[in-house]
């Protein structure tokens, strides 16, 4: 219950939308950042705006205030692990994810390297199974089906030490019956019902009242708003059919 508390307070994010602003091109991510990042709960760096523009980036969300989810999804030896978390390069990355795959000790690794960072400790999120991964492919890596995979890396992850997990809409009920509230679960592929998303690779996609409804924590939302006409609007109907 505490710890519950702990992770949703030391965040207190505005509205639980993520923005993730996957664009190459740094005027046009920077100008985003300034239109939509005050209006957001966070925005998310992924790799490719992190390693076309990551400095100027981070600087325009400190100046903004805007708390920053750094998803990098680190897969490494601990040690590793570690002195990249350790040295994250802004205490305006708020949300970090690693995958649960680096298992127990890479996990545990991570966890240590938030602590040492005191106050301005991360939120550590594990990603389980990869979305894209089919049944046969799975199987290659030597996985055994989705449900069980979910099931087993989400366990591990929470029980070394991770603050939660990323996942789809579709497994929100399922990790909310196995592991209750505490866990703090992030959850891409939304939709909203009105805004359709030409060429859609989400195929286990929700709306984000929905996905609010089913457990979700924070709302990872990129083409729905970078797609729009109109980015601002196409926000403030996400952020009203949350308010409904
Ligand atoms: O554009 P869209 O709203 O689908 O953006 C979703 C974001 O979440 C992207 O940054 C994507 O990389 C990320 N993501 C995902 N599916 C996962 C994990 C992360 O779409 N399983």
């Amino acid at each position: 219950m505490d710890r519950e508390r702990t992770i949703r307070e030391r965040l207190s994010l505005k509205n639980p939308v993520c923005f993730s602003l996957d664009l190459p091109d740094q005027d046009k991510g920077l100008a985003l950042l300034e239109e939509i990042g005050p209006l957001v709960g966070m925005v998310k760096a992924g790799p490719v705006p992190f390693l076309s523009y990551g400095t100027p980036f981070i600087k325009t969300a400190e100046r903004l205030g805007i708390p920053i989810f750094l998803d990098l999804k680190w897969h490494d030896i601990p040690n590793t692990v570690h002195d990249t978390i350790r040295h994250l390069p802004s205490s305006a990355i708020r949300m970090i994810t690693i995958h649960a795959l680096g298992g127990p000790s890479m996990i545990g690794a991570a966890k240590k390297a938030c602590e040492e960072l005191g106050d301005s400790r991360p939120v550590l999120v594990a990603v389980t199974a990869l979305t894209h991964l089919t049944a046969e492919e799975l199987l290659l890596i030597g996985l055994p089906p989705r449900e069980v995979a979910v099931r087993r890396l989400g366990a591990m992850a929470l029980e070394s030490g991770a603050d939660g997990l990323v996942m789809s809409p579709k497994e929100l009920p399922l990790a909310r019956s196995l592991w209750g509230k505490t866990p703090y679960l992030v959850t891409p592929g939304i939709r909203p019902k009105e805004l359709s998303v030409a060429n859609d690779d989400q195929s286990n996609a929700a709306s984000p009242g929905d996905a609010f409804g089913m457990g979700a924590d924070l709302l990872v939302v990129g083409r729905p708003i970078l797609r729009a006409k109109d980015p601002a609007r196409a926000l403030g109907e996400i952020l009203r059919e949350l308010q409904g």
